[in-house]
């Protein structure tokens, strides 16, 4: 048998710790898996002192990532510390730069650093595996960077943030409320360390930046992808999508236009007979459509310890069976010198169906005018429905459209000039539709 792989393992949290029982309980299988043992020989953390359930002893211990990645007799360095900059970014440069493979699960670092670590890997014939930066468990990765090779992509979209499935399918299910269902969420260890990166998409754009790269061979673009969360969502917005078919879900979307590549994070409608729409809670989904193999759809467990830790172990098992010498997957889907330039398309030129939802108040001429404003935009409707709560005579009645395909910036002026009609009560909710190439 091969000498054993030494790993060195730097943040101890939910999926480090996750980690390190796996290995340790299955060090025998993997042994067998791999034609070599898989060693954990450092690990790094703040709080040595603290009891994570996990056997130590006989572990190097390191206070500082950075320290572990520069020092540690190691062949490969696990990144699970976070954060795109600071420690995990100054550690994943050390080990880099000492000739040690790199495995991380850090979104927010490869969206930010990806292509120059990229560089950095391949001129020294090192691999950098993140299988559980994108969809956590799900091979979204290895799909993209390896079995599908060849294929052109068209469009990549899923759901890629559990804490917001797991939100949204609560509220809807359950009518409980956002703020609940959000404490829930952190509770089960679901949430990135501020939550907002979950709620207002930042998580699922990261994500998305990297699939965006692996699809289309374009360089990581993560600072210009459109962005909305879903704190904005009510259950009146949900209630509303049910009775027309459809039901909301937090996507990231990217998607080669005539104009350039989309990407964009936002609450969007799909239909309710759509796989898609039947992912619930945590689990996340990814579709990918391609000219050769057409459509797939990968459904699974997307956030939490033991989801994670598994992608992070395939990625450190690929590492343990890899042939010494050998060509090295290229980090990211094709040499980082062959990346393209990023060439953004605009957001007022994308086109879709819309959900809109005014609240209005109820006099004689609103709904004509709502529809003329359409018309004049040149918006083509497919269903326009008002329900009045006939509480007293000047009660707000609400009034939603869908709408064909049809273009962003329409949309845009649309709403703007019922905004300056003066019967509009509050914001207008604008909602995205997206559908299934099948549907
Ligand atoms: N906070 C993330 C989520 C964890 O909710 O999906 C995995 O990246």
């Amino acid at each position: 048998m091969a000498d054993a792989l030494k790993i060195g393992i730097a943040g101890l949290g939910t999926v480090g710790a996750s980690l390190v029982r796996i290995i340790q309980q299955r060090s025998n299988a993997l042994a067998v898996a791999c034609g070599r043992a898989i060693t954990i020989t450092a690990v790094s953390a703040r709080n040595r002192n603290k009891d994570r359930g996990v056997d130590l002893s006989g572990i190097a211990w390191f206070d500082y990532p950075v320290d572990l990645a520069e020092n540690a007799d190691i062949d490969v360095f696990i990144e699970l510390v976070g954060g795109a900059d600071g420690a995990a970014d100054q550690s994943v440069r050390a080990a880099l730069a000492r000739g040690v493979h790199v495995v991380t699960a850090n979104k927010a670092l490869l969206a930010r650093h990806g292509v120059e670590f990229a560089r950095l890997a391949e001129e020294k014939g090192l691999l950098i595996n993140y299988e559980a930066a994108v969809a956590g468990g799900i091979p979204v990765i290895k799909a993209m960077r390896e079995s599908l090779t060849g294929n052109n992509f068209s469009r990549v979209y899923g759901i890629m943030n559990g804490t917001c499935n797991y939100i949204l399918t609560r509220m809807e299910k359950e009518g409980l409320s956002f703020e609940d269902c959000l404490k829930e969420a952190q509770r089960l260890g679901y949430a990135e360390a501020d939550p907002t990166f979950d709620i207002e998409g930042n998580d699922t754009a990261h994500k998305l930046a990297i699939l965006t790269t692996l699809a289309f061979g374009s360089e990581i673009a993560a600072d210009d992808i459109y962005l909305e969360g879903i704190s904005n969502i009510s259950i009146e917005d949900i209630n509303a999508a049910a009775e027309l078919g459809y039901r909301i879900k937090l996507l990231g979307v990217a998607q080669r236009t005539e104009s350039g590549i989309e990407q964009r994070v936002h609450p969007t409608m799909v239909p309710l007979d759509s796989v898609i729409a039947q992912v619930d809670g945590v689990t996340n989904a990814v579709a990918l459509e391609s000219d050769i193999l057409g459509e797939l759809l990968m459904v699974g467990p997307g956030a939490g310890g033991n989801a994670t830790a598994s992608a992070v172990l395939g990625d450190i098992t690929d590492i343990a069976k890899s042939r010494p010498g050998a060509q090295q997957v290229p980090v990211l889907g094709r040499p980082a010198a062959l990346l393209e330039p990023y060439r953004q398309a605009k957001m007022k030129s994308h086109e879709g169906g819309y959900f809109i939802r005014l609240s209005v108040v109820d006099r004689a001429g609103v709904f004509a005018s709502i529809a003329t404003k359409m018309a004049e935009n040149g918006i083509s409707l497919e269903s326009i429905v008002q329900r009045s709560q006939h509480t007293t005579a000047d009660a707000p009645v609400t009034i939603v459209l869908v709408t064909h395909a049809t273009m962003e910036n329409a949309v845009r002026k649309a709403v703007s000039a019922i905004k300056h009609e003066g019967y509009l009560i509050g914001e207008p909710q604008v909602i995205r539709i997206e559908r299934p190439k099948s549907a």
